[in-house]
């Protein structure tokens, strides 16, 4: 299975983003970017807007997956995909139409996500009828809001039911993420059940090297 590494530049150095990206976008580097958008309501933190995406836009080529932890995406999607995100990733519970806000994104030709929180069922991405509306489903191995927690050790069991629930309403087309807590101890175990794409925050950035961080997050899962 290709994994795909996604560095999270919350763990990154604001006052030098762009440098920062540039480091981990390079060969064998970066599979696309992942960018932690907090509103201090949802999550208890408050990160960056659509107009630093936007900035982040002109001087990269990656994929930019732009991670909603806000009250109320659907005030705030059309300007982080006018702003150059390439999916947009929310959490079930905030969205009051799930349905209309997924199609939304699919008419425009950007993907989707869900983001599940440790304690948010399998169930509230309502496979049965959204499951062509979705690219990525997110498991959430911390409680959102912050860098550097500790991999709550039930994700890899949520991670391989998500797997067998995929595989058995034949979504094979939906990819597994996991961010939180992902590092060289932690990815090897959501791999082998399933996942494909890992977010790494602290393991890419709070490190004298991220490029090499990346290149061995990635050998260690293959
Ligand atoms: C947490 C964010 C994660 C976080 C991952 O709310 O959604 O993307 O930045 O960071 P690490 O890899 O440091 O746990
Ligand atoms: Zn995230």
């Amino acid at each position: 299975m290709n994994i795909q590494i996604a560095p999270s530049i919350l763990s990154a150095d604001f006052s030098k983003l762009g440098e920062d990206i540039q480091k981990v976008e390079q060969l064998n580097g970066a599979d696309l970017l992942h960018i932690d958008v907090m509103d201090g309501h949802y999550v208890p933190n408050l990160t960056i807007g659509p107009c630093v995406v936007k900035s982040l836009r002109k001087s990269s080529k990656l994929f930019f997956e732009s991670h909603l932890m806000v009250t109320n995406p659907d005030e705030l999607i059309d300007d982080f995909v006018k702003a150059g995100s390439d999916r947009i990733v929310v959490h079930p519970e905030t969205c009051l139409h799930l349905h209309r806000t997924l199609s939304k994104l699919k008419d425009q030709g950007i993907q989707t996500g869900l983001a599940l929180n440790p304690s948010t069922p399998i169930e509230l991405c309502s496979l049965e009828y959204l499951g062509e509306l979705i690219d990525v489903i997110t498991i959430m191995s911390v409680n959102p809001g912050f860098p550097a927690q500790k991999f709550i050790n039930f994700s890899v069991n949520k991670i391989a039911t998500l797997k067998v629930r995929l595989n058995e309403l034949k979504l094979s087309h939906i990819q597994i993420e996991v961010d939180g807590g992902i590092n060289k101890e932690t990815a090897p175990l959501v791999t082998k059940v399933g996942a494909s794409i890992l977010v790494a925050g602290n393991a890419v950035y709070n490190t004298d090297n991220p490029l090499q961080a990346i290149k061995e997050l990635r050998a260690i899962c293959d």
